[in-house]
C-alpha cells in the first residue's frame, strides 16, 4: 500500500506500520488519520494479517501529538468533530480491532500520540521515550480518548496528576505505573513486538480477537468519552487555547488568564 504519511508492510503475516512525518515529530494531521483509518480498515480484513506493530519514523519521536498548526483556528464545534472523526476511524478502531496492535515507542509519544500509543492493545518503549498529555499547556485536554484510556491503565489518581500537571514521564516511570508493558534498549524495539506477535499468532485466531474485545469491553460501559469529546470542543472556545496555540508557534512561554 502506497501512502504519503506512513509506511506499510506486511512481513510474516505481521502489519508493520510506521508514521512518516519525521520533520513534525509525526504529528497526526488528517491526512495521517485518514491513512491510518484506511491502513487499520486493511489489518482488519486481511486475512493475512495477524497482528501490526505501529512506529513512529526517526531516532526522536512515536508521534508528538495531533497537529497543533492545522487545528488552530478552530472552534469548539469543529474542535468537538475532529475528536469524533478521529475516534470513530481510528483510536477506538486500533481498540476494536480483532488483530493486537502492538504500539512500539521510540521517542516522545505525547497528546494524540500516547493517546494512540494507549488505543493499541499493546505497548513497548524504548528506554529513552518521553511520555505525556500535555494538551492543558495548550488550553486543551486529550481529545483521543487519553482521559479514558489512561485512566484505565494506570488509575484515577496517576491519570489525573498526569493530565492536569502536563509533566512527561520516562521509560522507567512508565513501566512502574504500567503505563507500557515493557522497556527495552531502542534496537530490541521492534525485536520485542516480533517476539510477542509471534507467540499470538500460534494461538487460535477468533479465540485471540475475542479476548481482545471481552476485555476492551470491561471498559466501555460509560460516556466519559462523550464528556471527553464534548469538554475538548469547548476549550477551543477559551481565549487560553488561542493564547497555548499562539505560544507553541511563537516558541515561547504563554500567559493564561482563564477565560
Ligand atoms: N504539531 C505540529 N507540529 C509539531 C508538533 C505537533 N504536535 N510537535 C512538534 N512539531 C513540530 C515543531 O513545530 C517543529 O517544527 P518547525 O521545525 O517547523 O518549527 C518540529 O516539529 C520539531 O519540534 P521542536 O522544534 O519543538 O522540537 P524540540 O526537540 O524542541 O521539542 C517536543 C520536542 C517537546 C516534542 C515539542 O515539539 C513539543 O512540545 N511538541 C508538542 C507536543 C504537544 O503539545 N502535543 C499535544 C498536541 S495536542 C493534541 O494531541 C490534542 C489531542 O489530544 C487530540
Amino acid at each position: 500500500m502506497e501512502y504519503q504519511n506512513l509506511i506499510s508492510t506486511v512481513k510474516e503475516n505481521i502489519l508493520y506500520v510506521t508514521i512518516n512525518r519525521e520533520k513534525a515529530l509525526n504529528a497526526l494531521n488528517k491526512d495521517t488519520l485518514t491513512e491510518l483509518a484506511d491502513v487499520i480498515a486493511f489489518a482488519e480484513k486481511s486475512s493475512e494479517v495477524r497482528g501490526v506493530i505501529l512506529t513512529g519514523a526517526g531516532e526522536k519521536a512515536f508521534v508528538a501529538g495531533a497537529d497543533i498548526k492545522e487545528f488552530s483556528d478552530y472552534n469548539g464545534e469543529q474542535g468537538e468533530e475532529l475528536a469524533k472523526r478521529g475516534n470513530q476511524n481510528v483510536f477506538n478502531a486500533i481498540e476494536g480491532s480483532s488483530k493486537p496492535f502492538i504500539a512500539a515507542i521510540n521517542g516522545f509519544a505525547l497528546g494524540g500520540g500516547l493517546e494512540l500509543a494507549m488505543a493499541c492493545h499493546i505497548r513497548i518503549a524504548a528506554d529513552n521515550v518521553k511520555l505525556g498529555l500535555p494538551e492543558v499547556t495548550l488550553g486543551l485536554i486529550p481529545g483521543y480518548g487519553g482521559t479514558q484510556r489512561l485512566t484505565q491503565l494506570v488509575g484515577k489518581g496517576k491519570a489525573i496528576e498526569l493530565i492536569t500537571t502536563a509533566n512527561m514521564i520516562n521509560a522507567e516511570e512508565a513501566e512502574r505505573i504500567g503505563l507500557v508493558n515493557y522497556v527495552v534498549p531502542k534496537t530490541d524495539l521492534i525485536p520485542k513486538a516480533e517476539e510477542i506477535l509471534n507467540t499470538i499468532k500460534l494461538r487460535a485466531p477468533l479465540a485471540v480477537a475475542a479476548a481482545i474485545k471481552s476485555v476492551v469491553a470491561s471498559f466501555n460501559e460509560t460516556d466519559g468519552y462523550l464528556v471527553e469529546t464534548q469538554q475538548f470542543g469547548k476549550c477551543f472556545d477559551t481565549d487560553d487555547f488561542k493564547e497555548g496555540v499562539a505560544a507553541f508557534v511563537e516558541k515561547r512561554k504563554s500567559v493564561f488568564v482563564g477565560k
